[in-house]
């Protein structure tokens, strides 16, 4: 049901890495739909700007073009989300979108749900209603902010359904399942890796194991005592199993900042960011992996290997009650004790997040136009 006389305008706002791999999911499934139907465009805010953090994404999964790519702005929170919403501003009026399409909890969320919901443009948030209880992460207000103003919260499990009606926002929320595991259904299978990957892919098969680990988030990487203790935890492990780390530009800047790593520690690999396909295919094929990234807890868990998440807390309690996740404190010889532990462990079957249908589920509720009626 179309509930207009024209084709919904659907303006999408992604800016950072896990952002590209959501929309690249959704994306694909507008893209099967009429343009008489539902039309989508891309705005790249540009808080991601390093190729391999951005322009890789869109190549390698083919997401449509950005209408409109800004330069972003480097700074403080405050400078960069307020540099996001000034130009966002501006491009809202003039493309005067029906709805505004956001995903997850970075900073470009926040900027354009705040910027569109002030002009009068409702807003849809993929991946509503999670929550870590912990108000000093900037992805938690970024969050709870979006949720409060957004027209349609689209829910990735039971638990964010209960999270936004305990909020008061049940009424406009709606179960969707995860984003994620229709993009993990999507390119898991797709094998198009680099040389380097591929090599390092095949050199750790013959030796049969080796353990993923990624590290960017602020908590971590601006705290010298977090970083030294985890990169402590992954130097030990390296020395018991083969560590392949792949570096977000933030955990590289401050490691060679603090001089905490180099590139001849016995057993461990260090990458700039991999591609989406790589990442997976690292996963896949990891005998753990261990991560302080929300998004990469769950990959894990759809790809069935174990995963160990140096946080107090999780968006994702379901990875952990079926045992495919367990949280470990920031001190290097748990981290160690934990991914030893994992990699010998299995967890249990079940589907918390969906089945992998949320585009569809998605596109129905854009159609179906409830979001008409917020203001
Ligand atoms: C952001 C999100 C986080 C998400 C992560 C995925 C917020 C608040 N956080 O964190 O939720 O999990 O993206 O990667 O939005 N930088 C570069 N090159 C780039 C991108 C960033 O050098 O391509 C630098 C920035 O200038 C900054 C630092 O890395 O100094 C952090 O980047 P920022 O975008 O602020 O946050 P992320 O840590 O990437």
């Amino acid at each position: 049901m179309v509930i207009q006389n024209h084709p919904i305008r659907v303006l999408t706002v992604v800016g950072a890495r896990p952002q590209f791999i959501k929309a690249a999911a959704l994306s694909a499934a507008i893209g099967k739909i009429s343009r008489d139907v539902i039309q989508e465009q891309i705005v790249h805010t540009g808080q991601h700007f390093d190729p391999n953090m951005s322009a890789v994404f869109f190549e390698e999964l083919g997401i449509p073009r950005p209408s409109h790519q800004l330069p972003g702005t480097k700074g403080s929170h405050g400078v960069s989300t307020g540099g996001m919403m000034a130009q966002l501003d501006q491009i809202l009026e003039s493309e005067s979108p029906d709805l505004v399409l956001v995903y997850g909890d970075t900073n470009s969320t926040i900027a354009a749900a705040l910027s569109a919901v002030k002009l009068g443009i409702p807003v849809a948030h993929v991946e509503a209603g999670m929550r870590s209880g912990n108000m000093s992460m900037p992805e938690e207000i970024n969050r709870i902010v979006t949720d409060r103003v957004s027209a349609l919260n689209l829910a990735p499990s039971e638990l964010a359904m209960s999270n936004l009606a305990r909020e008061g926002l049940g009424g406009n929320s709606y179960l969707v399942g995860d984003i994620m595991f229709d993009a993990v259904n999507l390119f898991a299978g797709r094998s198009n890796l680099s040389d380097k990957t591929r090599e390092l892919l095949d050199q750790f098969s013959t030796n049969s194991k080796f353990v993923l680990a990624t590290f960017h988030r602020q908590e971590n990487t601006d705290s010298s005592e977090n970083l030294r203790e985890i990169i402590s935890g992954i130097v030990k492990l390296a020395s018991e199993i083969p560590v392949i780390l792949p570096m977000h530009p933030r955990l590289q800047k401050t490691v060679s900042d603090l001089g905490l790593l180099n590139d001849s520690i016995p057993g461990l690999t260090l990458l700039p960011p991999v591609s989406y396909l790589e990442m997976l295919h690292f996963q896949k094929h990891a005998q753990a992996v261990v991560t302080d990234s929300g998004g990469i807890q769950k990959e894990a868990f759809y790809l069935r290997t174990p995963c160990i998440t140096v946080r107090d807390e999780t968006e994702w309690p379901e990875t952990v009650h079926l045992g495919w996740n367990r949280l470990a404190p920031t001190e290097s010889k748990t981290i160690v004790e934990f991914v030893l532990a994992a990699m010998q462990s299995r967890g249990t079957a079940g589907s918390p997040y969906g089945e992998g249908q949320t585009s569809d589920k998605i596109i129905d509720l854009l159609q179906r136009g409830s979001w008409n009626s917020f203001f």
